[in-house]
């Protein structure tokens, strides 16, 4: 008894030491997929900063995946969309988000716009991490940003809930070729920024037009933000789009809502519903019990018997 309580209390140490040392030296971000479809979620790490344990996966309805993520990472996490391997060839490509790697992990490779990305920079400057939703590469389903158990700075739920393939001008749609086998042809799966749709500067926030002074909201980035209010809609949009916290996990979730999750599959017209999600601050979406939690009860069962 007394020598089963005391090796009870070795694993009790050993498991706090190496959640309080995996708490300071990384991160979790756990990807969840809420939409009716699968979602293959790709991964690029900025230059210069520790790779991840995987770049690109498939993530099926209702399925989640957590990642452990080196501390002083940065880069972008996405979803691509309308993905199929060449029966003849074994090429993996996606109609939206595909990272050109022509297999389902990315590799070096990044998001071809239109995509929602979610950016982070973990611990930079005063030691905070840096977070966004942006729409200025365009959008192709929504998504949602969480942190978990962070402090400090503003340390709160970012991201674009809203369908806004359905919502898209017809300047800037994607439209999925007629005769894919998912039964998606016509349907608008992306929508364009207007930099990428017209190339102009004027847009893209280049050349006369590349200071915050000079490139303002357009139109086109308007429509985006009054849609998505948190999410990034033109290069100069930090002031309202980049969020801070410190030593958080993330939850990162395509189609966080269930009446998000139809739409975005362009099965219901655009509507008013979606909409009132963004400033609901999508508060419900979440409710799992933390990990740490769960160690610590499994550690005092053990502990008791
Ligand atoms: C959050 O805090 C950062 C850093 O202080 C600031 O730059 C950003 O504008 C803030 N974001 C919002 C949405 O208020």
């Amino acid at each position: 008894m007394a020598r089963s309580r005391c090796f009870s209390l070795t694993l009790f140490f050993s498991f706090l030491i190496l959640s309080l040392s995996e708490m300071a030296f990384s991160a979790t971000f756990t990807i969840v997929n809420q939409c009716s479809y699968t979602v293959w979620p790709g991964l690029l790490s900025g230059a210069g900063t520790p790779s991840l344990p995987t770049t690109g996966f498939a993530l099926n309805p209702g399925a989640s995946f957590p990642i452990t993520v080196p501390t002083s990472w940065s880069g972008r996490i996405w979803g691509r969309t309308h993905c199929s391997e060449d029966s003849t060839t074994g090429k993996f490509t996606c109609v939206t988000g595909d990272c050109g790697s022509g297999t389902v992990e990315c590799s070096r490779g990044g998001a071809v716009p239109p995509a929602t990305l979610a950016e982070f920079t973990l611990n930079g400057a005063g030691g905070l991490d840096f977070y966004d939703v942006s729409l200025v590469d365009g959008y192709n389903l929504p998504m949602l940003v969480v942190p978990r158990n962070g402090a400090g700075g503003n340390c709160t739920t970012t991201g674009c809930v809203v369908d806004l393939n359905g919502a898209c001008p017809a300047e800037l749609k994607v439209v999925n070729a007629p005769s894919t086998t998912e039964g998606s042809g016509g349907a608008c799966v992306a929508c364009k920024s207007a930099c990428e749709a017209f190339g102009d500067p004027k847009y893209c926030c280049s050349g006369e037009y590349g200071t915050p002074n000079t490139c303002k909201p357009s139109m086109y980035s308007e429509l985006f933000k009054n849609a998505c209010p948190r999410a990034y809609s033109y290069a100069y949009d930090d002031g309202t789009s980049t969020f801070t916290c410190e030593s958080a996990d993330y939850v990162v979730t395509f189609c966080p809502a269930p009446s998000a999750s139809k739409k975005a599959s362009g099965e219901e017209l655009p509507g008013q519903g979606s909409v009132s999600l963004v400033s609901s601050g999508s508060s419900h979406l979440m409710s799992s019990t933390p990990l740490p939690m769960l160690l610590v009860a499994a550690i005092l069962h053990l502990w008791r018997r």
